[in-house]
């Protein structure tokens, strides 16, 4: 079976603060969309070990990928017998902040589930792609939702305005593991707060979207990486008002509806040796 791996973005992202896991409490806005990679999984034959392939030669495809640790997270807890042959082909950006990996991993619980016939519990499952990473539970349901806790708390959100996406992403990617380890050695606030976001996608409103939207990564990430900051520059002197880092970093978004506008801007980035993937919200 083919399954679908979407990408997203984040559309707010706050942090609440750190746990003594090392973790930090987030509270975010993620909305999938129609970029994504495919995952092509089958049941090895008998004797046989999982082998994950890719047709992108930079990822990597030994038992870290979150594909094969999906496999035995998912193995853990089932107890099945069966292996498999997993293809990415890879479309998302990788250290970008749009989710690729994590996506992929939650395409193969899918599929395991699908292919095994497997009984499965919406907290069991949640449980199980918590394990293997933050952003998994979200992919797993893949529409748009406020994210809470360390990414285990979902609660599906409605967006009104199916806005064209345009994803910019600089040369340089950034680690989110590094990118929280400076976070943490900055100054860092933000009296933004979610619930004016989900509001404003809800009722479609524009101008709330783009006067609401934050992302209290992003001067973190842009002391690393300052393509972001350029690229975002760059965007709204175009005239898009809705632009935002995803993630941590590095790819920057402009949403509109306004096609043919996001299409020059695009061409524009591209010529500054930037990657742009022109997309859409998956709603
Ligand atoms: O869970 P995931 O493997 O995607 O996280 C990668 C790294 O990002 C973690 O090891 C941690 O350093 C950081 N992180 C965090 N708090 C979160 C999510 C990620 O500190 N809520």
């Amino acid at each position: 079976m083919i399954a679908k791996a979407y990408a997203k973005i984040n559309i707010a992202l706050k942090v609440l603060g750190k746990k003594p896991d090392g973790y930090h409490e987030l509270d975010m806005v993620m909305v999938p969309v129609e970029l994504h990679d495919s995952i092509e999984i089958v049941i090895a034959p008998p004797s046989c070990e999982t082998v994950v392939t890719s047709d992108d030669h930079d990822l990597m495809t030994s038992e870290y990928n979150l594909c094969a640790v999906a496999v035995n997270k998912m193995r853990d807890f089932y107890k099945f017998e069966e292996n498999f042959r997993i293809h990415i082909h890879k479309r998302i950006p990788m250290s970008a902040g749009l989710g690729g990996g994590s996506s992929d991993a939650a395409a193969v619980i899918r599929g395991i589930i699908t292919l095994l016939k497997l009984k499965v519990t919406e907290s069991d499952i949640i449980g199980v792609s918590r394990a293997i990473g933050s952003d998994v539970p979200f992919f797993y349901r893949q529409i748009p939702a406020r994210v809470q806790g360390t990414g285990e708390i979902l609660t599906p959100i409605k967006v009104q305005i199916p806005y064209y996406v345009l994803i910019v992403k600089p040369h340089e990617g950034l680690s989110t593991t590094d990118v929280f380890a400076k976070y943490d050695q900055m100054d860092n606030q933000s009296l933004k707060e979610i619930p004016p976001v989900i509001e404003a996608l809800a009722h479609g409103d524009d101008e709330a979207v783009a006067e609401t939207i934050f992302n209290q990564l992003e001067a973190t990430s842009t002391s690393m990486c300052h393509a972001i900051a350029a690229i975002k520059r760059a965007l709204k002197q175009d005239g898009l008002p809705i632009v935002l880092m995803s993630g941590s970093g590095t790819s920057v978004f402009a949403l509109s509806m306004n096609r043919e506008r996001l299409e020059i801007s695009a061409k524009k980035l591209e010529k500054r040796g930037h990657r742009v993937l022109l997309t859409q919200l998956h709603v």
